[in-house]
């Protein structure tokens, strides 16, 4: 294994005293390590410092809105002061617990939803280094929590709540500014889809536009909707609408089936015998158009599972085909039988080479039934339309993030890495040889880690900050 750290971040504490929080993404980030040092592996864990959490911390209460929690009244006006109201923007929180990002200049980024939850680790300490503050006068509340990042750009979508729509934005490496390429104007409405994730081509950025759309006042509203943040809205449509990157025009916008998604996998363009391209090919995981996926991760029914009957709902994936021909829709349907997988697919990764091109292989969490919750990782081959998939009684498993060979030529040269959380209570960190899916090593932690989200690969001699 080449030296360098796997970041993993994470909800990774639901409770303050006695006061428990109610669902899986409430829970204050916390950010795993695994440094591998010629041969060794240290592991590390720390609470990230967000405003939230100190806010909580230090005064034994709620004083932010989480995903599902909203914090009384005078808990948030005697933390923030008079000045702030519950019901705007500065009581959403800045819980960073969703994801982390390397940029091209060496920072280390933790992100959520909110963009005040963007800030900047040490990733070999874990340290809270401070809010990454952008200097750009964008504004907006929300952002995509996956950007795109490269060595050489970040790429994100700011969805604006007030007039229906997404600037599509770019930062440079070194830079906290974002720059716009362009806006997408939402074809239904009331408000802009979720954008938890979406995907890129070579030339093209594809902003989604789901029948899951935000909510302004469930955003902030006194409690929990059923959806929380978002509202589920069938006769509004689902659309993708395609930008060229350069340019920021709109190349297409197509209606496509209903569909549900947080994690799109990949996207490349289709090109015919003459090298035009035709389509726009994107993949995710997609729920079958059904929203209960975000109630049955409440920790309540996460927790009470007896594990006899099964409650997961069915996932695939979901290949979207966009034609660039002018028609007016796109397609949706299954790139591989769903059962290949268990009908469980999402926390998907593949190898960042492929990044927008034409792939193969890709990583991801599936099911082996009867479940809860995905409890397999597996490797999905494209071409071949087959899963193959690593189980263990009782395991969960996070994400399986790609790590390429140094060198590599092959797609699937590298190693799959996750961390387990074992039936009873331990776990380890697992690493899979990525083309034969067969473990290579574990390491046992010595006391379990609650499950985690996202991660990221820092190579040892990635720039330093
Ligand atoms: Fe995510």
């Amino acid at each position: 294994m080449q030296n360098g750290i796997y970041l993993r971040n994470g909800p990774g504490l639901w409770h303050i005293d006695d006061y428990n929080f109610r669902h899986l993404f409430d829970g204050y980030a916390m950010m795993v390590k695994l440094q591998f040092e010629n041969g060794r592996l240290v592991a590390g864990h720390r609470q990230i410092e967000s405003e939230a959490y100190k806010a909580a911390m230090k005064n034994r209460r709620l004083c932010y809105r989480e995903f599902s929690e909203v914090p009384k009244p005078g808990n948030f006006l005697s933390y923030v002061g008079e000045l702030a109201s519950l019901f705007s923007g500065a009581s959403l929180t800045d819980n960073s617990n969703t994801g982390v990002v390397g940029l091209g200049d060496g920072r280390v980024v933790c992100l959520t939803e909110t963009q005040k939850g963007s800030i900047m680790i040490n990733p070999v300490t874990l340290e809270t280094i401070g809010k990454f503050e952008y200097s750009d006068s964008l504004g907006g509340l929300i952002h995509s929590a996956h950007p795109i990042v490269t060595d050489s750009e970040f790429l994100t979508l700011l969805p604006d709540l007030i007039n229906p729509g997404y600037l599509v934005v770019r930062m440079e490496p070194g830079s906290n500014e974002r720059k716009v390429i362009g806006r997408v104007n939402c074809r239904g409405g009331p408000a802009p889809g979720w954008v938890h994730s979406f995907p890129v081509t070579e030339n093209y950025i594809i902003v989604p536009e789901m029948p899951l759309r935000y909510c302004a006042q469930n955003l902030l509203r006194a409690e929990p909707t059923p959806l929380y943040k978002f509202q589920w809205h069938p006769e509004s449509k689902a659309y993708l609408h395609v930008m060229c990157k350069t340019s920021g025009k709109i190349v297409t916008s197509v209606e496509v089936p209903l569909f549900v998604t947080f994690h799109f996998i990949n996207a490349y363009e289709e090109r015919d015998e003459d090298g035009r391209v035709v389509a726009v090919i994107a993949d995710c995981c997609e729920h079958n158009a059904d929203t209960t996926i975000l109630d049955k991760l409440r920790l309540q029914n996460l927790r009470s599972y007896s594990g006899s009957h099964d409650v997961l709902p069915d996932a695939r994936v979901g290949r979207f085909t966009i034609p660039l021909d002018g028609s007016p829709y796109g397609k949706l349907e299954a790139a591989l039988d769903p059962d290949e997988h268990g009908r469980g697919m999402d926390m998907c990764s593949i190898n960042p080479a492929v990044l927008g091109k034409k792939y193969r292989y890709a990583y991801a969490c599936g099911a082996r039934r009867p479940c809860n919750f995905p409890n397999t990782l597996t490797k999905i081959d494209l071409e071949k339309k087959i899963a193959n998939n690593w189980h263990e009684e009782g395991a969960i498993p996070s994400e399986p993030y790609f790590v390429a060979r140094p060198g590599a030529t092959k797609e699937d040269d590298g190693v799959v890495i996750s961390m387990i959380s074992q039936k009873n209570g331990e776990g380890y960190a697992l690493l899979l040889d990525a083309s034969t899916f067969e473990e290579i090593a574990r390491a046992k932690f010595p006391y379990g880690l609650p499950y985690g989200l996202h991660g990221c690969w820092v190579p040892k001699n990635h720039n330093k900050p």
